[in-house]
């Protein structure tokens, strides 16, 4: 079983930050990744429409045999709460590890949350935060534009739309003194740089992405599923739209080309 995929779906391609980090941490270990382009965004849609989504990237994962699920998707992670408690393996979302790392860092206790509509609507990582630490204080934001940006190449830092969308975003959280803000949505380091440069150096970005990447190897190493081999693993991409517009957007996120590892798959009539 440890040598099985570490199974990681998001709507699209933000899902990609976290398999970046896992790549980094753990090489040997080999990663199927789903990315439901076809759907893309999650964050606009009903609860009910993403929980049954969830449940079709899930359940495609776990008949690739992986050992593991990460959804990798602020999404999902706060709207399809109760997928967790009927997977047959391991898994994390993005909410618990991304909020641990925020209450980690926080030296002023003021907190910000930027997210897709959905996720900010379902005050997850507020709630998370406030369970961690009831002192601190959380100021949330939603950022829907930030994932079509992202999904459409609009990443440059000194792109004077990028730059005019964060300004008016973020102003508000800028206004209340934040000195950590939760990049709350996988899409998001994607344009890190430039909400960086909008808050200045004194506020810590924690990226949702890299965070869960870290947590996972933990209840990896916790549940005794870690790949022993000494060999480079393998990363095989599945997406629900084509597979031409992933492989150029991958690339940006992983600064690397995906090459023939990327296979189309409809999950659209998935009895599920
Ligand atoms: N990466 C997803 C998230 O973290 C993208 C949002 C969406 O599909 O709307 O929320």
């Amino acid at each position: 079983m440890s040598e099985n995929a570490i199974g990681i779906f998001d709507s699209g391609l933000g899902g990609l930050t976290a398999v970046k980090e896992l790549v980094k941490v753990l090489p040997q270990e080999n990663i199927i990744y789903f990315g439901d382009t076809a759907r893309v965004p999650y964050g606009t849609r009903s609860r009910n429409t993403i929980i049954k989504y969830a449940r079709q990237d899930a359940y495609f994962l776990l008949s690739r045999g992986v050992k593991m699920i990460i959804a990798a998707c602020g999404t999902v992670s706060s709207v399809a709460v109760g997928l967790k408690d009927e997977l047959p393996v391991p898994f994390t979302g993005v909410v618990v590890p991304t909020a641990i790392a925020a209450v980690t860092a926080t030296r002023n206790g003021r907190i910000g949350v930027i997210g897709t509509s959905a996720t900010v609507n379902s005050g997850s990582y507020k709630n998370e935060i406030l369970r961690l630490n009831p002192a601190l204080t959380v100021f949330q934001q939603d950022c829907p534009l930030f994932v079509s940006l992202v999904e459409n190449s609009f990443i440059a830092p000194d792109d004077a739309i990028v730059r005019l969308v964060v300004e008016r975003y973020l102003q508000r959280l800028k206004n209340e003194g934040i000195d950590t803000l939760i990049l709350g949505c996988t899409h998001f380091p994607i344009i890190a740089e430039a909400i960086q440069n909008y808050l200045g150096d004194g506020v810590t970005l924690i990226d949702s992405g890299k965070e869960t990447a870290l947590y996972a190897v933990e209840l990896l190493r916790k549940n005794k599923l870690l790949n022993p081999s000494s060999q480079e693993g393998a990363c095989r991409y599945y997406v629900s739209d084509t597979v031409e517009d992933f492989r150029r957007v991958a690339e940006i996120f992983l600064d690397h080309s995906v090459g023939n590892e990327v296979s189309h798959i409809n999950l659209e009539h998935a009895n599920i």
